[in-house]
């Protein structure tokens, strides 16, 4: 049994998808009762748990092989999965397979630090254990900019020319269902991105192509993309800095010029190209 837990998330909703489309025996843990119901109409063992309350824990986890641990990009990232970790050994579970990400960040940075620290608890642990590491994800790094692509024909950010080799989460999640079902090399990382590292520029370059229209990149200063990004596309203030500015920084340094062929050698399937990307969201940026 192979429990997924961020079963209703951008990563967790996918890897449930692809996990159980290999055949596996899979459980989901969500947050409430409200999303387990659609989950369990479509046959999914969905058991419900919060993982800020450790008690609550012990039913998602009983008789699990392997988790697959992710949880939101916010302060509590080490809170939870410590919790995770503790329900996981409580459990008997074998193996854990951790989220973590491709980009490099500085060594101050809060949510990389969360996360290295989380790492080292699992792998103190005794549990086997992997990485499931996405460079930066198409979905978060462009649909948010929709909007602005339809209304001003431009894309913004404060990358200047760095360049990242951003990856489809499908990909993401057809890497990460193979990882725990078909892998065991312990302390493995898989380092999971697109088959190239492009600019924003170039980000505007294929949306011109896919619309038939100029799109232009806008590279602006640090504190007026901040603003833009918390009054026009909504990120809420004292979430901008680890949901959006962090990474952009990442970019900017060249930290996410990051490519790998990990998702073909574990799928069989070349990841997508950013034209593939864009022409299967066709419809979010021609409006
Ligand atoms: N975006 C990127 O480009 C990228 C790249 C590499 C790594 N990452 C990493 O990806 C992770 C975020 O993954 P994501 O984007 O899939 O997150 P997400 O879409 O925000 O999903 C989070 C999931 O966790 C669930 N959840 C939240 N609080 C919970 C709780 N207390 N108990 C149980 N479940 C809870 C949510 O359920 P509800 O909806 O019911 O609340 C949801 O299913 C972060 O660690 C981030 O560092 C992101």
């Amino acid at each position: 049994m192979i429990l997924i837990l961020g079963a209703t998330g951008m990563f967790g909703s996918r890897v449930l998808r692809e996990t159980a489309a290999r055949g596996a025996s899979v459980r989901a843990l969500v947050h409430s009762d409200d999303h387990a119901a659609p989950l369990r109409a479509s046959g999914i063992d969905a058991v419900v748990g919060d993982l800020d309350d450790r008690a609550s824990l012990a039913p998602a986890f009983a008789g699990v092989d392997t988790v697959f641990v992710v949880t939101p990009m916010d302060g509590r990232i080490l809170e939870r999965e410590t919790n995770a970790l503790d329900a996981a050994v409580a459990a008997g579970v074998r193996r854990i397979v951790k989220l973590y990400g491709a980009v490099r960040h500085l060594p101050d940075e809060p949510l990389d630090q969360q996360h290295k620290a989380s790492i080292a608890a699992i792998a103190a642990s005794g549990l086997r254990y992997a990485l499931v590491s996405p460079n930066s994800v198409m979905e978060t790094s462009f649909l948010s900019q929709a909007p602005a692509v339809q209304q001003a024909n431009r894309l913004f950010g404060c990358a200047g020319d760095g360049r990242v080799g951003v990856v489809a989460a499908d990909d993401v999640a057809r890497a990460i269902a193979v990882v725990l079902t078909d892998r065991d090399e312990q302390g493995e990382n898989y380092v999971l991105t697109g088959p190239s590292a492009i600019t924003m520029s170039d980000e505007a370059a294929a949306l011109t192509r896919l619309l038939g229209r100029p799109i232009a990149y806008q590279d602006m200063p640090d504190t007026d993309f901040r603003a833009f990004m918390v009054n026009e596309v909504g990120i809420p203030d004292d979430r901008v800095d680890e949901a959006v500015m962090v990474h952009f920084a990442a970019w900017k340094r060249g930290d996410a010029d990051i490519v790998t062929d990990t998702v073909e050698q574990l799928t069989g399937t070349a990841a997508m190209s950013i034209d593939e990307w864009l022409a299967a969201n066709r419809s979010v940026f021609s409006g």
